[in-house]
């Protein structure tokens, strides 16, 4: 999703500008811009498609030395991403940056151009520069024109404004979109996140929904939406939470592979009593696991296969039914749910639109909310009855990695938790239990041995035009997961089925050309998929099969490639299995040469439906 800057400073701002958007690539962006004002008053933007490279040698072409401005990195959903697009946007009298949707932007645009306004762009933001014109022409100070401005807009976004002439002022505002103030010597900062701001402040407020911020070198004063001015806790962010850099990896995404036996360890220390193996929640509970009549998860993407590993461990440990749906379905379908339900939303950055919406839906229907998520201000948190935090660190690769193990750690724990207190598991299950994740992160870092024969396999992979994943139980969604790895950063289509599914249709798929991953732990299901299996070795399919010992000494079926697993506890099998499907998709996109950080199209935060 776009990235949004500001800074109102004491020497230029144009480099600061670029490294504050360097710090949000990993949002993903397709263009980007600055707006500074040069002697403090005239304002000049330079602006250039694609990477910000691009920004930067325009920006060697034609310097900035303006004190203040505001920058963007902008993620196409109105209009191309041409560099006419791209933010800052401006009229003589504004410059604004735009995060998020502006949904009645046709009506405004009609009705200012009615009023003589000229539009330069097919941008929805756009609306937004030329409203607040339009009241400065009226007569309105900055501050004024930007609070009627933001009565008029209907969607989910976050904005900062720049005025020609006023070199001690940049305005923020945020609905639905994050939006952080950062507080200097003698500067301050807007930005995204905190992330955006961590060279320059560690003392951060997050904006409240519906407010917006007058932000001078000396001051900021918040205000909320009915424009009356409002204290926002400054807090100090920890330099763990700045920890953006990539190491010695060459990728982020590499690295956050890489750092899964560590941040699962302090996931799950968060939730469990090693010593005493026992599960120990975080945070009290307003609602009672014995009480509940249905678990509602709802999430979006890799974080849904999250919640349906869930469904299988909630159903099975604590025999509470579960119902899943990914968000976008769930907001629209308004399911009814019953009186004594606890609806769990899983998200990486807090923010996802849907998910957010479907959170506002439950509460409003009168469930218990909890949420499992990465960012711990985001408003999908802040909004939630519990939180049940993963402590995966940023997460900056677009591709979700070590959030979605860490998610699959917390939600394990929660499960044992609900099955304790329904009493479907004994006190003995839960020692079994507990030990099992307590060695998980060995496990894991076992695992990622494995990695020079998957980036063997890997150029294998890269040639396939498709590839189909498949597994059984639990290990059913790792197979859409790895599929949407794959994916999405190699480029390659990849389908992701349920084995016993596959001949009820895909099974016509199957030739030389395709391989075939098949996730198998050799569990109480593995028989099963060994008959699957023969049906695609029957008909030429190449098979990689990921499996352990057990599996690997009984499959019985001739194979691309065996990857072979440690032997590992059913309920840990979904998290180690992740990692050889996350590794496949990572060293087969390096061979293709694909941005794998920023696949094309992608972006880390989708704060838009
Ligand atoms: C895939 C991926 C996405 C996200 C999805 C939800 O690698 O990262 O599918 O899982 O966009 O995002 P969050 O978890 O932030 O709600």
């Amino acid at each position: 999703m776009c990235g949004i800057i500001g800074i109102v400073g004491l020497e230029p701002v144009a480099g600061h500008l670029v490294d504050a958007l360097k710090r949000l690539e990993y949002r993903g962006y397709d263009s980007a811009g600055v707006a500074t004002l040069e002697s403090g008053s005239h304002l000049a933007r330079r602006r250039a498609e694609g990477k910000l490279r691009n920004l930067e040698a325009r920006l060697a072409k034609e310097p900035l030395a303006g004190l203040i401005g505001i920058g963007h990195t902008r993620w196409a959903t109105h209009g191309a991403p041409t560099e006419a697009n791209a933010h800052p946007h401006a009229t003589s009298r504004v410059a604004v940056v735009h995060n998020g949707i502006i949904e009645n932007f046709r009506e405004l645009r009609a009705e200012l151009e009615a009023k003589g306004q000229v539009f330069a762009t097919e941008t929805d933001s756009e609306a937004v520069p030329q409203m607040v014109d339009w009241y400065m022409g009226q007569g309105d100070a900055p501050a004024t024109a930007v609070a009627k401005t933001l009565k008029r807009l209907t969607g989910a976004f976050a904005l900062a404004f720049l005025f020609p002439g006023h070199d001690d002022l940049i305005i923020g505002a945020r609905r639905g979109s994050p939006l952080a103030v950062g507080w200097g010597e003698g500067e301050m900062f807007l930005g995204s996140d905190a992330i955006a701001l961590a060279p320059f402040t560690d003392r951060v407020a997050y904006l409240e929904e519906g407010d917006w911020v007058e932000i001078t070198r000396a001051s900021a004063t918040i205000h909320d939406e009915t424009d009356a001015v409002v204290e926002r806790p400054i807090a100090i962010v920890s330099a763990a939470a700045f920890q953006v850099d990539r190491g010695n990896y060459r990728h982020f995404m590499a690295k956050e592979i890489h750092e899964q036996p560590e941040v699962i360890g302090h996931t799950l220390a968060h939730f469990l009593d090693l010593a005493g193996s026992t599960v120990r929640l975080p945070n009290p509970t307003a609602f009672d696991w014995a009480k509940l009549d249905r678990l509602s998860i709802v999430a979006c993407g890799t974080a849904y296969y999250a919640g349906l590993v869930a469904k299988y461990w909630f159903e099975q440990f604590a025999r509470l039914p579960v119902e899943i749906d990914v968000a976008s379905e769930f907001r629209y379908r308004e399911p009814p749910l019953p009186k004594n339900g606890l609806a769990l939303f899983v998200s990486q950055s807090g923010e996802t639109a849907d998910t957010l919406a479907s959170l506002r839906y439950c509460k409003a229907e009168g469930q218990h909310t909890a949420s499992v998520v990465n960012v711990k201000t985001s408003t999908i948190a802040r909004e939630s009855e519990a939180i049940f935090p993963t402590l995966a660190g940023p997460e900056i690769g677009v591709a979700s990695t070590k959030a979605f193990t860490c998610q699959l750690s917390v939600l394990a724990s929660l499960a044992i938790a609900a099955g304790r207190a329904r009493g479907v598991l004994t006190r003995d299950d839960e020692i079994r239990l507990v030990r099992a994740l307590g060695d998980l992160p060995g496990l894991i870092a076992r695992v990622l041995r494995l990695e020079p024969k998957i980036e063997k396999l890997a150029r294998e992979i890269a040639k396939a035009t498709d590839v189909l994943y498949l597994g059984r139980g639990s290990a059913y969604p790792i197979a859409l997961e790895g599929a949407l790895k794959l994916k999405e950063i190699s480029y390659i289509h990849a389908e992701g089925y349920a084995a016993g599914e596959l001949k009820h249709g895909p099974i016509a798929l199957i030739d030389e050309a395709m391989p075939v991953v098949v996730i198998a732990p050799h569990d109480k299901l593995f028989e099963k998929t060994v008959s699957n299996m023969q049906e695609v070795a029957a008909r030429g399919g190449r098979i990689v099969l990921v499996t352990d010992e057990r599996g690997a000494a009984a499959a019985g079926v001739e194979t691309l490639e065996t990857i072979v697993m440690p032997d590992a506890p059913d309920l840990v099998a979904p998290m180690i299995y992740a990692l050889p499907v996350q590794m496949l998709a990572y060293h087969t996109a390096v061979f293709m040469g694909t941005d794998v950080d920023q696949p094309r199209n992608l972006a880390k935060s989708v704060t838009v439906e």
